[in-house]
């Protein structure tokens, strides 16, 4: 009996109006995925095809649902993002609707033509920094492997980075690379002794840079090319050799080799400094066993940055938590009138995912303004304190800003 109810069960046709593959399906994977899930790009497979993609159905659909995927952690119901990836309740509702009916796959005449990558590579680079040495990232201790580099863009005069560029040297293996630039000559150095003390090229890091540092750029999968906003830039000093950190993860390419490298469009002059500094709710004492527990701090404005005269116009802004951080909200208080705008919200972190995202229309930060952070961990598989640190037990809650000054 149950045997014939689901033979009948399977041989139903769909209803009529359930969303087909060609009409409904492809066109959401094409916007929302094949930029990384198609030939040469950074994921496993591809979702480009009524084969692959119905072969994959529930797991496609499962992603999509707990919001693993795309790779975008900050909410659009928050605030608005240049390309956004955040995906609409209703594009997760096509997907599954057409999941439950049975996968259809329409009309293939209305097939979409074959997916063409963008090119976006970015216009009058002038230096360069890489790997040069290829790595082998090490997985004997796991799936990742965080490493540290310090290169040499040799900038001979002081300028500003205007944009910048990533060529991974194994798109397969390359998670996501962040560019710190120490604050200090001595810090530099310190990166240096780190390098030095540890056999083969570059350090581990897991965090961050462990030297004091400003973060230059930061790149996961996607996007190829970034330009800071017009007309602005990030002050690099002459000499300054900068910290590379990669991430690799193994999916999938075991044997892989890495040769990262990075193009840098620096100019001698911008019409406004670009300050990217750290946002930090730093007093952090998580107590072991807790299934959510919240940190929150909030500061003035004014108290981070010294009380300027004039305000700040803040560009853009990314997480930062550790492997027990579960969600992450910034919100700007008017200093005025207490109302409170959203600024970030991340209701599902993931430390794989490292980036910035850019406002579509710029904050304005005034110095009474104030920012309250909040982080929420789970530390129910923890049996001690955790704190604030760059270990990979330890944790961070912080946001990092890119901001312009409006002085007076
Ligand atoms: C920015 C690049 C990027 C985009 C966009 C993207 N993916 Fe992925 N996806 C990856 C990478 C890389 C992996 C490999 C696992 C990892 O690194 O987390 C992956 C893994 C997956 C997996 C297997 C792992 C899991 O968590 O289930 C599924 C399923 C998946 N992607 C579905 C999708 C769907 C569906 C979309 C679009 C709605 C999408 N992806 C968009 C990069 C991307």
């Amino acid at each position: 009996m149950l045997l014939l109810a689901m033979l009948a069960c399977a041989a139903e046709e769909p209803p009529v109006d359930a969303p087909t593959y060609h009409a409904d399906v492809a066109p959401i994977l094409r916007e929302r995925c094949e930029g990384c899930h198609s030939d040469g790009q950074v994921a496993p497979f591809t979702l480009g095809s009524y084969a692959t993609v119905s072969t994959l159905g529930e797991a496609v659909v499962d992603s999509v649902e707990t919001r693993r995927m795309p790779p975008w952690l900050a909410s659009d119901d928050c605030n608005s993002f240049e390309g956004s990836r955040w995906m609409s309740d209703d594009e997760i509702a096509t997907l599954r609707e057409w999941l439950d009916a049975g996968m259809p796959e329409g009309d293939a005449s209305g097939a979409l033509d074959p997916f063409e990558p963008l090119d976006d590579s970015l216009d009058g680079a002038t230096h360069s920094v890489a790997i040069t040495t290829p790595y082998a990232p090490d997985f004997e201790q796991g799936n990742d492997d965080y490493r540290c580099f310090v290169v040499d863009p040799e900038i001979t005069e002081d300028g500003y980075v205007t944009g910048y560029e990533i060529v991974p040297g194994d798109p397969a293996v390359v998670h996501h690379m962040i560019l710190y630039l120490p604050t200090s000559e001595d810090e530099e150095a310190r990166a240096k002794q780190l390098d030095a003390a540890e056999a083969g090229d570059g350090y581990t890091c897991f965090g961050g840079p462990e030297v004091d540092s400003t973060m230059l750029a930061a790149w996961a999968p996607g996007t190829w090319a970034s330009e800071y906003p017009e007309g602005t830039g990030i002050a690099v000093p002459a000499g300054r050799e900068i910290v590379m950190q990669m991430h690799y993860n193994n999916a999938g390419s075991p044997d892989a080799t890495d040769t990262t490298e990075v193009l840098l469009r620096i100019e001698p002059e911008v019409e406004d400094e670009l300050y990217s500094f750290f946002w930090v709710n730093g007093r952090l004492n998580i107590p072991p066993g807790e299934a959510e527990w919240t940190e929150t701090s909030e500061t003035r404005v004014g108290a981070y940055v010294g009380n300027l005269p004039g305000t700040l116009t803040l560009h853009s802004i990314g997480p930062h938590m550790h492997s027990i951080g579960r969600s992450l909200n910034a919100t700007l208080i008017d200093g005025d009138d207490g109302s409170e705008t959203c600024l970030l919200d991340v209701p599902r972190w993931d430390f794989n995912w490292q980036f910035g995202y850019r406002y579509e229309t710029p904050v304005t930060l005034e110095m009474l303004d104030r920012i309250r952070l909040s982080c929420t961990y789970d530390s129910s598989d923890r049996d001690t304190n955790t704190r604030w640190g760059d270990g990979t037990s330890d944790e961070m809650c912080l946001a990092t800003l890119m901001v312009t000054y409006d002085g007076d």
